[in-house]
């Protein structure tokens, strides 16, 4: 019999919802059997839940991310905060084409597969000298003392900020972060700006110094580019590398969290990892599936168009929900299972089309090298049943607040 239940709409699709953030398939799987393409508040902003609908909105260049472009609503201006719309420098994750395009050119050489793979004996070692500080410790919560700081330590050496400033660069992250969220409380907008101008001022004083004197740093890389051919400017470096910061940082802790959680709710599932070390990159793949750390993003409708049999009108937003893109039992047999060998790892936690995620080859990097690693020193860790599991409370990120582990 159907449901009679009313849809759930906007922030009941979200981890600010308790029901939603302890057990979000449920809602997910009866909207994607019944209204795939659900219309989900007064807004008419539409949730996507079909991987098929969602494959084609990805990868249609027709529609925009540009926020401006869209009817002025509420949430963009909760997103915003103090902010007023004129002051708001999209970065190119929120710019169409030919921003977007020449942006993205000028910085995707430094994120291609072989400029990652050069980092990656780095990489391992920042793990390892992490890892290191925990040899005596019995207890531990992952996140703080590994899964955050590793890609904050990765990315503040690519851009060649000073390790003397790594404490106040991590600051500014976890900050820029909360404008993605748009719950969030007055005493964190207000966090917010004050990271954002610290981090301005900073990245102008970098961008100077390397015009004095180049390294082989990522801001180096921009600020040659924009001498070369007077392409990128000050404030577009600074806000690069800002948006490295904010779509960077927290994923990929989230995807290192919701990774080893994964294994250790599923220990047939670790003990196989441990036993073929070299399956690594794929459970990493089946952990982007099964648990993504982005789970909305959305496009703009510029003209009428349809999805999934439905009209869309000009203006009309379009969210994808990435986390039931990788759970569709079209695609996916037993979608709700954790099993690194499944055949059908198919996700879009990187999103896709002409925005899809300029870092990918550097996150899958990290998690990779961070769960080797982790398992290699502590093959017997377990989750400590002293501390419960404690999900994020954010729309829009997927993951763990904190994550206590015991070393036995
Ligand atoms: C597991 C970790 C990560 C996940 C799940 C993730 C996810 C995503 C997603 C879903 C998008 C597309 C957004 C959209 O289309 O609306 C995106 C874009 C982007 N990501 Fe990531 N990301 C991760 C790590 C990183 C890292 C490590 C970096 C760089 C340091 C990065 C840089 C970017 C940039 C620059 C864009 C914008 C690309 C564009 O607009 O063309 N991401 N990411």
């Amino acid at each position: 019999m159907a449901n009679k239940q009313p849809f759930p709409t906007d922030l009941e699709l979200t981890a600010l919802d308790p029901v939603f953030r302890e057990c979000p398939h449920d809602r997910l799987d009866r909207l994607r059997a019944e209204d795939p393409v659900h219309l989900m508040d007064a807004e008419r902003r539409l949730f996507l839940t079909r991987f098929e609908d969602m494959r084609a909105v990805l990868a249609d260049r027709s529609l925009s991310k540009d926020f401006r472009k869209a009817p002025d609503n509420a949430r963009q201006r909760a997103m915003r905060g103090d902010v007023p719309l004129e002051a708001t420098e999209p970065s190119m994750l929120n710019l169409d084409d030919p921003d977007h395009k020449r942006l993205r050119g000028l910085v995707s050489q430094a994120f291609n597969q072989r400029s990652i793979d050069a980092w990656r004996p780095r990489i391992r070692i920042i793990a390892e000298g992490l890892l290191d500080a925990l040899a005596d410790r019995r207890s531990f919560d992952l996140i703080s003392v590994f899964a955050a700081p590793l890609p904050i330590i990765v990315i503040a050496e690519m851009l060649g900020v000073d390790p003397a400033d790594l404490a106040r660069f991590r600051r500014w992250s976890d900050a820029t972060a909360h404008v993605l969220n748009p719950a969030r409380t007055p005493e964190q907008t207000a966090e917010l700006n004050v990271a954002r101008q610290e981090f301005k001022n900073y990245f102008a004083g970098a961008i100077d110094a390397r015009r004095e004197r180049r390294g082989s740093d990522l801001i180096s890389l921009l600020v040659a580019a924009e001498e070369a051919g007077d392409r990128l400017s000050a404030r577009e470096i600074e806000i690069t590398c800002n948006l490295l910061l904010v779509a960077g940082n927290l994923t990929t802790t989230d995807l290192i969290g919701n990774g080893v959680l994964a294994l250790l709710r599923h220990p047939d599932q670790l003990a196989y990892l441990c036993a073929h070390p070299e399956r690594v990159p794929h459970a990493v793949e089946e952990m982007l599936r099964y648990d993504p750390p982005v789970v909305q993003i959305a496009r703009i409708a510029l003209e009428p168009r349809k999805i999934g049999g439905k009209e869309v009108d000009a203006g009309q937003t379009m969210t994808c929900s990435l986390l039931a893109a990788g759970h569709d039992p079209a695609l996916h047999s037993d979608p709700h299972r954790f099993e690194i060998e499944r055949g059908d790892t198919t996700h879009l936690a990187f999103g896709g089309g002409a925005h899809f995620c300029l870092g990918a080859p550097l996150a899958r990097a990290e998690a990779q090298i961070a769960i080797a690693t982790l398992f290699e020193r502590f093959p017997s860790l377990q989750l400590d049943p002293e501390h419960a599991v404690e999900h994020k409370r954010a729309p829009m990120f997927n993951g763990l607040e904190t994550l206590w582990l015991r070393a036995v």
